[in-house]
């Protein structure tokens, strides 16, 4: 029905689905909290509560996560802007909790990278940035903080260009910085932006097509007019005109500078990422290549926010919309499970509100009740086998061995440990050809939390013995003797994960290199597709 079609288009063309990433408190909830004042979905400041976890503690962990229970309206933030629908999908700011973030990147078309002026690029942020270039997101990078005495800004997009290994071109560029920032001149509309602290709405811009317009020195003094215009001059000379179409490819990072607390560059910012940031795009299938505009219904599980609450162990699956409709109450195929399901309370996440939806378009996120049905990576169609690729696991980098403390509750261990690593806390591997259950986490606070949610919701006690691994890598070879030799000499090291592939135990990447030299028929893999 070429009606229906003109609709989904228009649907699709106006959504846009990111997520914000940084390194913990560069600002990535400050700008997240501007942005929805920006769209009416709050009203006050300080509306958005931090999900980090300052003190680093488990107790801080299961405190956050009982008040949010269920209530998972922080997970997905929806706002309209200027006609255009923004999913905003937040990411856990702990790095313990690093791999559901990773995952989270695989359901956005973009993002935006908050780097701290003061501190530069920082760990978090390498990493983050090595997951979006898997998949060649396009990134926007917010330099915030810029009142407060932070790096030079040339310093700054060299650090940032050599380090995350992108080619930067600066949107805006800053005047002074610390007490004596004066704001920022939009090279993208030629504006001059000026800073006072604390405004609720962004300062008033002043258009200055030309830089050598006296105005200028009025506006912000001689000495301040003549090195913007200095730096302006050499930003022209090194960077060509802006290519969107390098920034669609992953290729090139738009910059802007600003101050998140003082809202300060949050609406330029704003406004720009709805001009320039990709659509929901088309992805990658076992099969072929599924668009958006296709007329049928095709989605994929990225997340599972489990009930903390005993009572009521209910899940919810987060759903990205691929393509097609997603319509209420209407079955769709569950490729894995090989089955039909439909869903009568699907919900969306206007930030208002949960509210029950009956339909959605790609590039949105649905909360799916699920009693056990899903795991991350599932896919939904409307009859069509096949599965999202591209949402792999990755290696933990802490293993320990689980121990049952309660022979009695060996089940309700199993059960609980399925369960667990199916929602992405963590992941299980089998000793091959044993028993040995093994828990792979990228941090320490993931074992506590497993630990307690175990005992709390299955009634089961475990204690962790800590393994001297250092990283899996899944093994493969397209000679089935020479795996099968490799499997048999390094016994003691190989376990299955849960979808019976086998991975490589690490001791040390010393290891891991002298095996990939004596073994070149052995393919080592650092993340798995989980599906293959
Ligand atoms: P995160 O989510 O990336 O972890 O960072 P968050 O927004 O929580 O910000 C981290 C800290 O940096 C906060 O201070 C926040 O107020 C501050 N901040 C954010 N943007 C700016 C900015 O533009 N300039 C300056 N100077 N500070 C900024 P905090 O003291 O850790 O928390 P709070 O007590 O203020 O909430």
């Amino acid at each position: 029905m070429a009606g229906e079609n003109q609709k989904q288009l228009k649907e699709i063309s106006k959504r846009r689905t990111f997520a914000i990433i940084s390194h913990p408190d560069a600002g990535k909830t400050t700008l997240t909290e501007k942005f929805l004042l920006f769209g009416g979905a709050i009203q006050t400041a300080g509306a958005v509560k931090s999900n980090k976890i300052k003190k680093h503690a488990t107790s801080d962990f299961m405190e956050i996560e009982r008040q949010r229970g269920i209530s998972v309206a922080t997970s997905v933030l929806s706002f309209e802007y200027n006609d255009t629908l923004i999913n905003l999908l937040d990411t856990p700011g702990h790095k313990d909790f690093a791999e559901d973030t990773f995952r989270t990147l695989t359901a956005v078309d973009s993002v935006v990278m908050v780097i701290d002026s003061v501190k530069g690029v920082e760990e978090q942020t390498r990493r983050l940035m090595e997951v979006c270039r898997m998949r060649d997101t396009p990134v926007i990078v917010f330099v915030n903080k810029l009142d407060r005495d932070g790096k030079n800004p040339f310093d700054l997009l060299d650090e940032i260009e050599a380090e995350l290994n992108i080619s930067l071109h600066p949107l805006s560029w800053p005047i002074n910085m610390g007490k004596d920032f004066k704001g920022v001149y939009n090279l993208y509309d030629k504006q001059l932006q000026l800073f006072t602290p604390n405004q609720k709405v962004t300062a008033e811009d002043t258009p200055l097509k030309d830089l050598n317009d006296p105005v200028l020195e009025k506006k912000i003094g001689a000495k301040d007019a003549a090195q913007l215009r200095e730096d302006v001059e050499l930003i022209e000379g090194v960077y060509e005109d802006f290519d969107q179409d390098a920034y669609l490819k992953g290729k090139l990072a738009p910059v802007f500078f600003g101050s998140a607390i003082n809202n300060f560059g949050v609406k330029e910012l704003l406004e720009t990422f709805i001009r320039i940031a990709p659509t929901p795009q088309g992805r990658e299938v076992t099969t072929r290549r599924v668009e958006p505009s296709e007329e049928k219904f095709s989605g994929f599980v990225f997340k599972i926010h489990a009930n903390l609450d005993p009572r009521h162990r209910d899940r919810i699956a987060f759903l990205r919309v691929c393509s097609g409709e997603f319509e209420r109450n209407k079955y769709y195929h569950h490729v894995r499970l090989d089955k039909d399901i439909r869903f009568s309370n699907p919900y969306t996440f206007l930030a208002r509100e949960k509210d029950v939806i009956d339909n959605a378009w790609p590039g949105d996120v649905v909360g799916l009740y699920d009693s056990g049905n899903f795991k991350i990576g599932d896919t939904l169609t409307e009859g069509e086998d096949f599965y999202f690729t591209g949402i792999p696991s990755f290696s933990p980098e802490i293993f320990k061995e689980v121990v049952n403390k309660d022979p009695m509750k060996t089940k309700q261990l199993e059960k609980g440990l399925v369960q667990l690593t199916d929602e992405g806390v963590a992941q299980l591997f089998t000793q091959h050809g044993g028993n040995k259950k093994i828990i792979g986490c990228v941090g320490d606070l993931q074992f506590e939390v497993i630990q307690y949610r175990l005992k709390n919701e299955y009634g089961a006690s475990v204690d962790f013995v800590t393994l001297p691994f250092y990283k899996a890598c899944w093994i493969s070879s397209k000679d089935p003797k020479k795996l099968q030799d490799f499997i048999k000499f390094k016994q003691a090291n190989i376990a299955e994960d849960k979808d019976e592939m086998l991975v490589y135990l690490a001791q040390s990447e010393w290891f891991l290199n002298t095996e990939r030299i004596n073994n070149p028929d052995i393919e080592f893999h650092f993340t798995s597709e989980i599906h293959k």
